[in-house]
C-alpha cells in the first residue's frame, strides 16, 4: 500500500484511457452519420438510421469523450495544485464506473429510439437520475479535495473546473425535471415556450460550461505546464472567470430567434452573446500570451501545437458565435450547415484539440514515462487533424451560406427561386468534403490510440505513483 499522501492516479488513468476509446467511438459514429448524408442508402434500418445515430454521436463526443477528458484532467489538476490526494477515493471510483454505465446505457437506448427529444438531454429519466448521482459525487470529490488542500490559494484552473461542475449539476437537474409514465417514457415538467426556454438555457450553458469552462480549466493547467511558463496574467484570469460565467447564463435565447419566445427575450440573448466576445477573447489571449518568451517551442513541440491551435479555434468560434447571434445574421444561418460548421470549429478545433493536447501530456505521466511512445506520431496526428478540421468547417460554411441564400431567393413575382430539394442536391459536394475531413480527424484519433497503447506497454522510466510532499510543486 502507498502512503496516505500518494496522489490517486488510478482514476485519472482510467478516465484518460476511456477519453481516447470514446473519442474513437464517438467520432466513428460522426463519420457514419456524415456518410449517411452523402449516401442515404447507408440508413440501414430503424435502429441505425441518421435520426437515431445523430444523438448517439453528440452524446458520445460531448459526454463520453469530452466528459472523460474533463474528469481525468480535473482530478489530476486538483490533486497536483492542492498538494493532496483526492478526497474520498471510493467515491471517485464510483464516478468512473457510474459515468461509464451512463454511456453504455446511452449506447443501448438511443438506437432503440428511447429519447426525451430534448437536444443534448435525450436520455430518459432513470439514466438522468444516475447522471445526477454521479455528478453530485464528482462535486463531493472535487470540492472535498479543495477543502483539504495544503496550499493557501486555489489555482485558477480549479475555479473553472469548480464552476463547470456546479453549473452542470444545476442545469441537468432543472432541465431534466419530468413526469415519468413508464420506465422508458417521461414528459417534461415544462410546457410550450417555457419548455423551449428552459431547454436552451440548458443547451447554451452546456456549451458554456461543459464545452467551454471545463476546457478552460484544462487550458489554465496544461498550457503553462507544457510551455514551462507561468500564466500570462493571473489578474486577467480572475476577471475572465467571473465575466465569462456571468455572461454565459443569459445568452441561451439566441437559439430561439424568430420563435414564439417574446421578442425582448431574444434581444437580451443577442446582446449578452455580443458581450460574451470580450471575456472569451480575454481568456484566449491569456492562454496564448502564456507562450511569451517561449514561442520557439511551437516549432518543435507538437503538444503545444495542439494546445495553441485549440486556442486559435476557440477565438474563431467565439467570434463567429456572437456574429451568428445577431438576429439578421441568424435569419440566414439558422437551420443551415453554417451552424454545423460553427459547432465543429468549437467542438473539433477547441474541445477535441485541447483535450488531445492535454492527454498527450497526461498519459505518459500516468504510466511512469517521460513522454509518449512516439513524438513523430503526435506530430502526424496534429497535421492530419488540423487539415481535417479545415476541410470540415470550410465546407460547412460554404454549404451553409449557400443554403441560406437559396432558401430566401425569390423571383420577381414573389415565388421561391429554388425548391428545398435543389438546395439538398447542391449541398452534396460539400457533405462529401466534410466526410473526408471527418475521416481524417478520426484517423488522427486512431493514431493516438495506437500511440497510447504503445506508451502503456513500454518500459517504465520512473515509478508512476507520485507522493505529494507539502513542498511539492503542482
Ligand atoms: C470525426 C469527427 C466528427 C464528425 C465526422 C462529425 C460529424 C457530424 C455530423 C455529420 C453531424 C450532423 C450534422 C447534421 O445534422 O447535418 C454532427 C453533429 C454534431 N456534432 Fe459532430 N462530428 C465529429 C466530431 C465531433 C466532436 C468531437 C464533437 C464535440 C466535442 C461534435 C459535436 C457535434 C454536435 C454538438 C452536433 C450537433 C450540432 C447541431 O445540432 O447543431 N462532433 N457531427
Ligand atoms: C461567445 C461564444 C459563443 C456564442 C455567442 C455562440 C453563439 C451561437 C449561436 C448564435 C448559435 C446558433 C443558434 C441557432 O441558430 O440555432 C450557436 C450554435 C451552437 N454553438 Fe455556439 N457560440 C459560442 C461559442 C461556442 C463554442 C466555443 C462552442 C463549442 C465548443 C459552441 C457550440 C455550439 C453548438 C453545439 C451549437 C448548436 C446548438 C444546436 O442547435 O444544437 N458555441 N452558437
Amino acid at each position: 500500500m502507498q502512503s496516505q499522501a500518494t496522489y490517486n492516479y488510478n482514476v485519472v488513468r482510467q478516465f484518460s484511457i476511456m477519453t481516447v476509446v470514446w473519442g474513437v467511438v464517438g467520432m466513428l459514429v460522426g463519420v457514419i452519420v456524415a456518410a449517411q448524408l452523402v449516401w442515404p442508402q447507408l440508413n440501414l434500418n430503424e435502429w441505425l438510421h441518421f435520426g437515431r445515430l445523430r444523438p448517439l454521436h453528440t452524446n458520445g463526443v460531448i459526454f463520453a469523450f469530452g466528459g472523460c477528458a474533463l474528469f481525468a484532467t480535473s482530478y489530476f489538476c486538483v490533486q497536483r495544485t492542492c498538494h493532496t490526494p483526492l478526497f474520498a477515493p471510493w467515491l471517485a471510483s464510483f464516478t468512473f464506473w457510474g459515468w461509464q454505465a451512463v454511456i453504455v446505457l446511452a449506447v443501448i437506448t438511443l438506437p432503440l429510439g428511447l429519447t426525451t427529444g430534448k437536444e443534448y438531454a435525450e436520455l430518459e429519466w432513470p439514466i438522468d437520475i444516475l447522471i445526477a448521482a454521479v455528478w453530485v459525487s464528482y462535486a463531493v470529490v472535487f470540492f472535498g479535495t479543495i477543502a483539504k488542500r495544503k496550499t493557501s490559494h486555489i489555482y485558477v484552473a480549479n475555479w473553472f473546473f469548480g464552476g463547470f461542475i456546479l453549473t452542470v449539476a444545476l442545469l441537468h437537474i432543472v432541465n431534466s425535471a419530468a413526469l415519468p409514465v413508464t420506465l422508458t417514457k417521461s414528459y417534461s415538467a415544462y410546457a410550450g415556450v417555457q419548455d423551449a426556454m428552459v431547454q436552451w438555457w440548458y443547451g447554451h450553458n452546456a456549451v458554456g460550461f461543459f464545452l467551454t469552462a471545463g476546457f478552460l480549466g484544462m487550458m489554465y493547467y496544461f498550457v503553462p505546464k507544457q510551455a514551462e511558463r507561468p500564466v500570462y496574467s493571473y489578474r486577467l484570469s480572475v476577471v475572465h472567470f467571473w465575466a465569462l460565467i456571468f455572461t454565459y447564463m443569459w445568452a441561451g435565447p439566441h437559439h430561439l430567434h424568430y420563435t414564439a419566445l417574446p421578442d425582448w427575450t431574444q434581444s437580451v440573448g443577442m446582446i449578452f452573446s455580443l458581450i460574451l466576445l470580450a471575456p472569451s477573447w480575454g481568456g484566449m489571449i491569456n492562454g496564448v500570451m502564456t507562450l511569451s518568451g517561449a514561442w520557439h517551442k511551437l516549432r518543435t513541440d507538437p503538444i503545444l501545437k495542439f494546445l495553441i491551435t485549440a486556442l486559435s479555434f476557440y477565438g474563431m468560434s467565439t467570434f463567429e458565435g456572437p456574429m451568428m447571434s445577431i438576429k439578421t445574421v441568424n435569419a440566414l444561418s439558422h437551420y443551415t450547415d453554417w451552424t454545423i460548421g460553427h459547432v465543429h470549429s468549437g467542438a473539433l478545433g477547441w474541445v477535441a484539440m485541447i483535450s488531445i493536447g492535454s492527454m498527450y501530456y497526461l498519459i505518459p505521466r500516468m504510466y511512469g514515462k517521460t513522454q509518449m511512445y512516439s513524438v513523430g506520431l503526435i506530430n502526424a496526428h496534429f497535421w492530419i487533424a488540423t487539415i481535417g478540421i479545415v476541410l470540415y468547417i470550410a465546407s460547412m460554411w460554404i454549404a451553409g451560406v449557400m443554403q441560406g441564400l437559396m432558401w430566401r431567393a425569390t423571383n420577381p413575382d414573389g415565388t421561391l427561386t429554388y425548391s428545398f430539394v435543389e438546395s439538398v442536391k447542391a449541398s452534396y459536394p460539400f457533405w462529401t468534403i466534410r466526410l473526408l475531413g471527418g475521416v481524417m480527424f478520426l484517423t488522427g484519433m486512431l493514431i493516438m490510440f495506437y500511440n497510447m497503447v504503445r506508451t502503456m506497454a513500454g518500459e517504465k522510466a520512473y515509478e508512476a505513483p507520485v507522493v505529494a510532499p507539502a513542498a511539492a510543486h503542482a
